[in-house]
């Protein structure tokens, strides 16, 4: 209300609420920063997925991890050449000699989206040596959502070698572009709403101030169209007597009639009978 008395911040509040109108109304379009991903079923809801990700392309996200005498730093790119490895999503550097075992290829995507998180899944890496029956291996990357940041750390969880099939490694990563778009707080109704009162507002004011100093009125003329919005009043309280009202008030005179009238004629009456006499 007090914004919308001066012009200034009233007028960037209306624009504001109509651009808001116009963007829930149009989608933003998706660019094609994920396009190097190949998905092995490129169905839509897992292209979507993948569009959610579009914030974290082309960055470099590290991690070391330390079991036992092993120590390994994890490369992971979203859509990317990881560590610089052509055709690798995630590699895995052994830190005493330096070899580079690819975990899982971009061109073997695969993309699920739920309503807070991504899971990113890159398979076709190299192919296990001892365990897993040779199988080739795979990354797993889950991506939650976290709105106090805009990309975590890369974490590593597990690596799962000790199945015959489907090994996998995990990683965890907290980012906000996977987070649901929050819904606009102001609802249509309530923008019109603050439209409506915001015309009220300055109907009241400048039709005050005209009445004021133009027309010079004073007291309750003051108010703009006092004339007619004194009519409306009546008008108003003649409705509602006529709805709301139990009693006829065609029937009211006919019943004052009755009484009060012989009290009046009565002693006219006497007088004109008196008056012969
Ligand atoms: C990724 O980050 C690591 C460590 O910060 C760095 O050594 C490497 O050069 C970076 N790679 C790319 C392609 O930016
Ligand atoms: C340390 O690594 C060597 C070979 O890399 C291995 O033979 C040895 O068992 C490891 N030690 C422990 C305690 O895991
Ligand atoms: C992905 O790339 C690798 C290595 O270039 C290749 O062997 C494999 O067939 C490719 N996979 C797909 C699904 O294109």
């Amino acid at each position: 209300m007090k914004a919308c008395s001066r012009p200034g911040r009233g007028s960037v509040l209306l624009w504001t609420l109509w651009v808001q109108l116009v963007l829930s109304g149009s989608g933003v379009s998706a660019g094609d920063a994920t396009k190097n991903c190949k998905l092995i079923t490129d169905s839509k809801s897992e292209r979507k997925a993948l569009e959610r990700l579009e914030p974290l392309v082309k960055i470099n996200f590290t991690v070391e991890s330390k079991i036992a005498n092993e120590s390994y730093t994890y490369v992971f790119q979203l859509c990317g050449d990881a560590g610089g490895v052509p055709g690798a999503g995630v590699i895995q550097e052994d830190k005493k000699t330096q070899k580079k075992t690819i975990i899982g290829r971009y061109n073997t995507t695969q993309a699920i989206g739920g309503s807070d998180w991504v899971m990113l899944i890159y398979g076709h890496g190299d192919h296990y040596s001892v365990h897993c029956s040779k199988e080739t291996r795979q990354a797993i990357v889950m991506i939650s959502c976290d709105r106090k940041i805009d990309m975590g750390p890369l974490e590593v969880v597990l690596e799962d070698r000790d199945r015959l099939h489907e090994c996998f490694y995990l990683f965890e990563l907290d980012a906000s572009a996977v987070c649901p778009a929050i819904e606009s707080k102001l609802s249509t109704g309530s923008i019109i709403l603050i439209i409506a009162v915001c015309v009220l507002a300055v109907y009241l004011i400048g039709g005050f101030l005209y009445q004021r100093l133009i027309v010079g009125a004073k007291g309750m003329e003051q108010f703009p169209n006092y004339a007619f919005w004194v009519e409306v009043g009546n008008m108003t309280a003649d409705g509602c007597d006529f709805v709301c009202r139990s009693k006829s008030r065609d029937d009211a005179p006919a019943y004052r009639g009755v009484t009060a009238e012989p009290l009046e004629e009565e002693p006219e009456e006497r007088d004109d009978h008196l008056l012969p006499m």
